[in-house]
């Protein structure tokens, strides 16, 4: 193809320092707005306790297996999932551009919940919301407008630090990966678990607090019976691991050679799911004090769920709760803490798309992509009715556009291109726990059958019902289309040929790969089997 012949000037992909770096930058993604409070509510709604089984279940066959998936792929073929899918296949192209351009879209909002949590964090120090925390959010913070009608009607509080989120997330990333995003998250995760930790030590020191924490591991085991379970679990699993939308997949692509993938992963997946429970702890802890200071039971509670937690049930507690200023400072720092590093890998995966299509430097492209994602975010979410469009975007990018991803991926690298032996034996080479029978059937059979069942049952009930009570148009404009779009865009960015010198004449070196070396053993020392000399 021509553009191997054109010798443009080119940038050298950088890798991460080294795999504690990969390590800290994977869990930072992980670790987001989804496990504070979107995993408390999720788990609340589905079974409390018992929700923990499917969430286990989902976590064993899905959850480490497509992050290994997303590892091997990314590891193998050195690239952002456009450059790595065509690698693989030419014609698998478009499958990396979908997930490019669902990083995009969720780029665009995930960006104004943290604009949102750093306000409250300004709020937090006068309790400004008052009495009334949920009219304070929708009404004084938010001026949400009753109709869902696109306007251009600027909230200023939320213009205001929704460009101080942006303006930081270009600066973060006009560095590059090392000076830029690895310094930053190995500043904010500290920062982040040590926070955390406060609130949810001091949390459970509060009236009611262990009767919430009850609640939470409370089990109910008739909600195991009920499908609508164990597709929560399934769904929140990939929006919580960072998976099948190419975050860890463009992460892993700036491993070095040599880098323990299965044992880096197991690693982040057990941090993160107990980042996860600790938020389930902290929260209910914090719905246990609420509770007992009313005088109802938890369950009679409103709002535990998605925005309503966070910005209109977490209020109303820290305006009852002893050192409630100082407890909502840390709590809107944790958010913004972990929002922000989450961003920045969402911000990463189309950032090194653009990279490895044109060639462009780390401040280029940064800044390209931040411009790109930044108008739309501006224009759409920081008015009267951003929170509408917010609520469909975010409905039907999650629920039809990661899941059509990961279903597309699995059928595809299992069944059409049979990569699954291949990258078995590319994680086995050089990775520390070696993947077998049971990978092979999570990623060929159970995941793929569970995910496409999920996407159907989604997609059908959004065509048959709609969604959250908002008109037909509304929900093309911002649920459908945006999805429509994101299959032209898809097969277009295909078309165009790539810029960078050499991107597109790859031929994976894994044959030389030295065997059995695993990072940190010296060559020869590994007990490793010879994987490439498998059949
Ligand atoms: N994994 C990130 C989160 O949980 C995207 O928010």
């Amino acid at each position: 193809m021509a553009a191997t012949q054109q010798s443009r000037p080119t940038t050298e992909r950088e890798t991460w320092g080294g795999r504690r770096a990969f390590i800290i930058a994977a869990i930072s993604s992980a670790i987001g707005l989804g496990n504070i409070w979107r995993f408390p509510g999720v788990a609340y709604e589905n079974g409390g306790g018992a929700f923990l089984i499917p969430y286990l279940v989902a976590f064993v066959t899905a959850g480490l297996p497509i992050l290994f998936l997303d590892y091997a792929i990314g590891h193998k073929y050195r690239s952002a999932p456009p450059l790595a899918f065509r690698r693989m296949n030419r014609k698998a192209e478009p499958l990396g551009w979908w997930q490019v351009g669902v990083s995009y879209l969720i780029l665009t909002y995930y960006s104004v919940v943290i604009a949102w949590a750093l306000s409250f964090v300004v709020f937090s120090f006068g309790r400004e919301w008052g009495d009334d925390a949920p009219a304070f959010f929708t009404q004084q913070y938010l001026s949400l407008s009753d109709a869902p009608n696109p306007t251009l009607a600027f909230v200023p509080g939320v213009l205001v630090t929704l460009l101080i989120v942006w303006i930081g997330a270009v600066a973060v990333m006009s560095l590059g990966l090392r000076r830029g995003l690895d310094r930053a998250n190995k500043l904010t995760l500290p920062a982040l678990v040590g926070v955390f930790t406060i609130l949810v030590a001091y949390s459970l020191t509060l009236p009611g607090a262990w009767d919430g924490v009850n609640q939470f591991f409370q089990p109910d085991f008739a909600a195991l019976a009920d499908p609508a379970v164990w597709i929560a679990a399934y769904g929140h699993i990939f929006f919580s691991f960072s998976i099948a939308f190419g975050i860890m997949l463009t992460y892993s692509s700036y491993l070095k050679r040599r880098s323990d993938l299965t044992g880096s992963g197991s690693v982040v997946a057990f941090a993160n799911c107990s980042f996860e429970l600790l938020a389930g702890i902290g929260v209910f802890a914090a719905l246990g004090f609420l509770a007992h200071s009313q005088s109802v039971a938890i369950d009679e509670l409103e709002g535990i769920v998605g925005v309503g937690l966070a910005f209109m049930t977490f209020p109303t507690i820290l305006s009852q709760m002893p050192a409630g200023a100082v407890m909502g400072v840390i709590f809107f720092s944790a958010l913004v803490l972990a929002g922000f590093t989450s961003l920045l890998s969402i911000y990463q995966v189309v950032q090194g798309a653009v990279q490895d299509k044109f060639g462009w430097t780390s401040r280029r492209s940064a800044l390209t992509v931040g411009i790109a994602a930044g108008i739309p975010s501006v224009l759409l979410f920081a008015t009267t009715s951003g929170l509408h469009a917010l609520d469909v975007l975010d409905a039907f990018v999650n629920n039809i556009g990661v899941t059509f991803s990961a279903v597309v991926m699995l059928v595809l690298v299992a069944w059409v291109l049979r990569q699954v032996g291949p990258l078995a034996r590319h994680l086995n080479a050089v990775s520390s726990i070696r993947v077998g029978a049971l990978w092979k059937a999570a990623v060929m059979a159970i995941t793929p059958v569970v995910i496409a069942t999920i996407l159907i049952r989604g997609a059908w009930h959004y065509i048959a019902d709609g969604y959250g009570g908002y008109p037909g148009w509304y929900l093309f404009l911002f649920g459908w289309g945006p999805i429509a779009l994101l299959a032209v865009f898809s097969f277009a960015m295909s078309y165009r040929q790539y810029r960078r010198s050499g991107a597109d004449s790859f031929e994976s070196d894994e044959v030389d790969e030295p065997v059995g070396v695993v990072a940190g053993m010296p060559p020869g020392t590994s007990s490793l089997p010879r994987p490439y000399l498998e059949p």
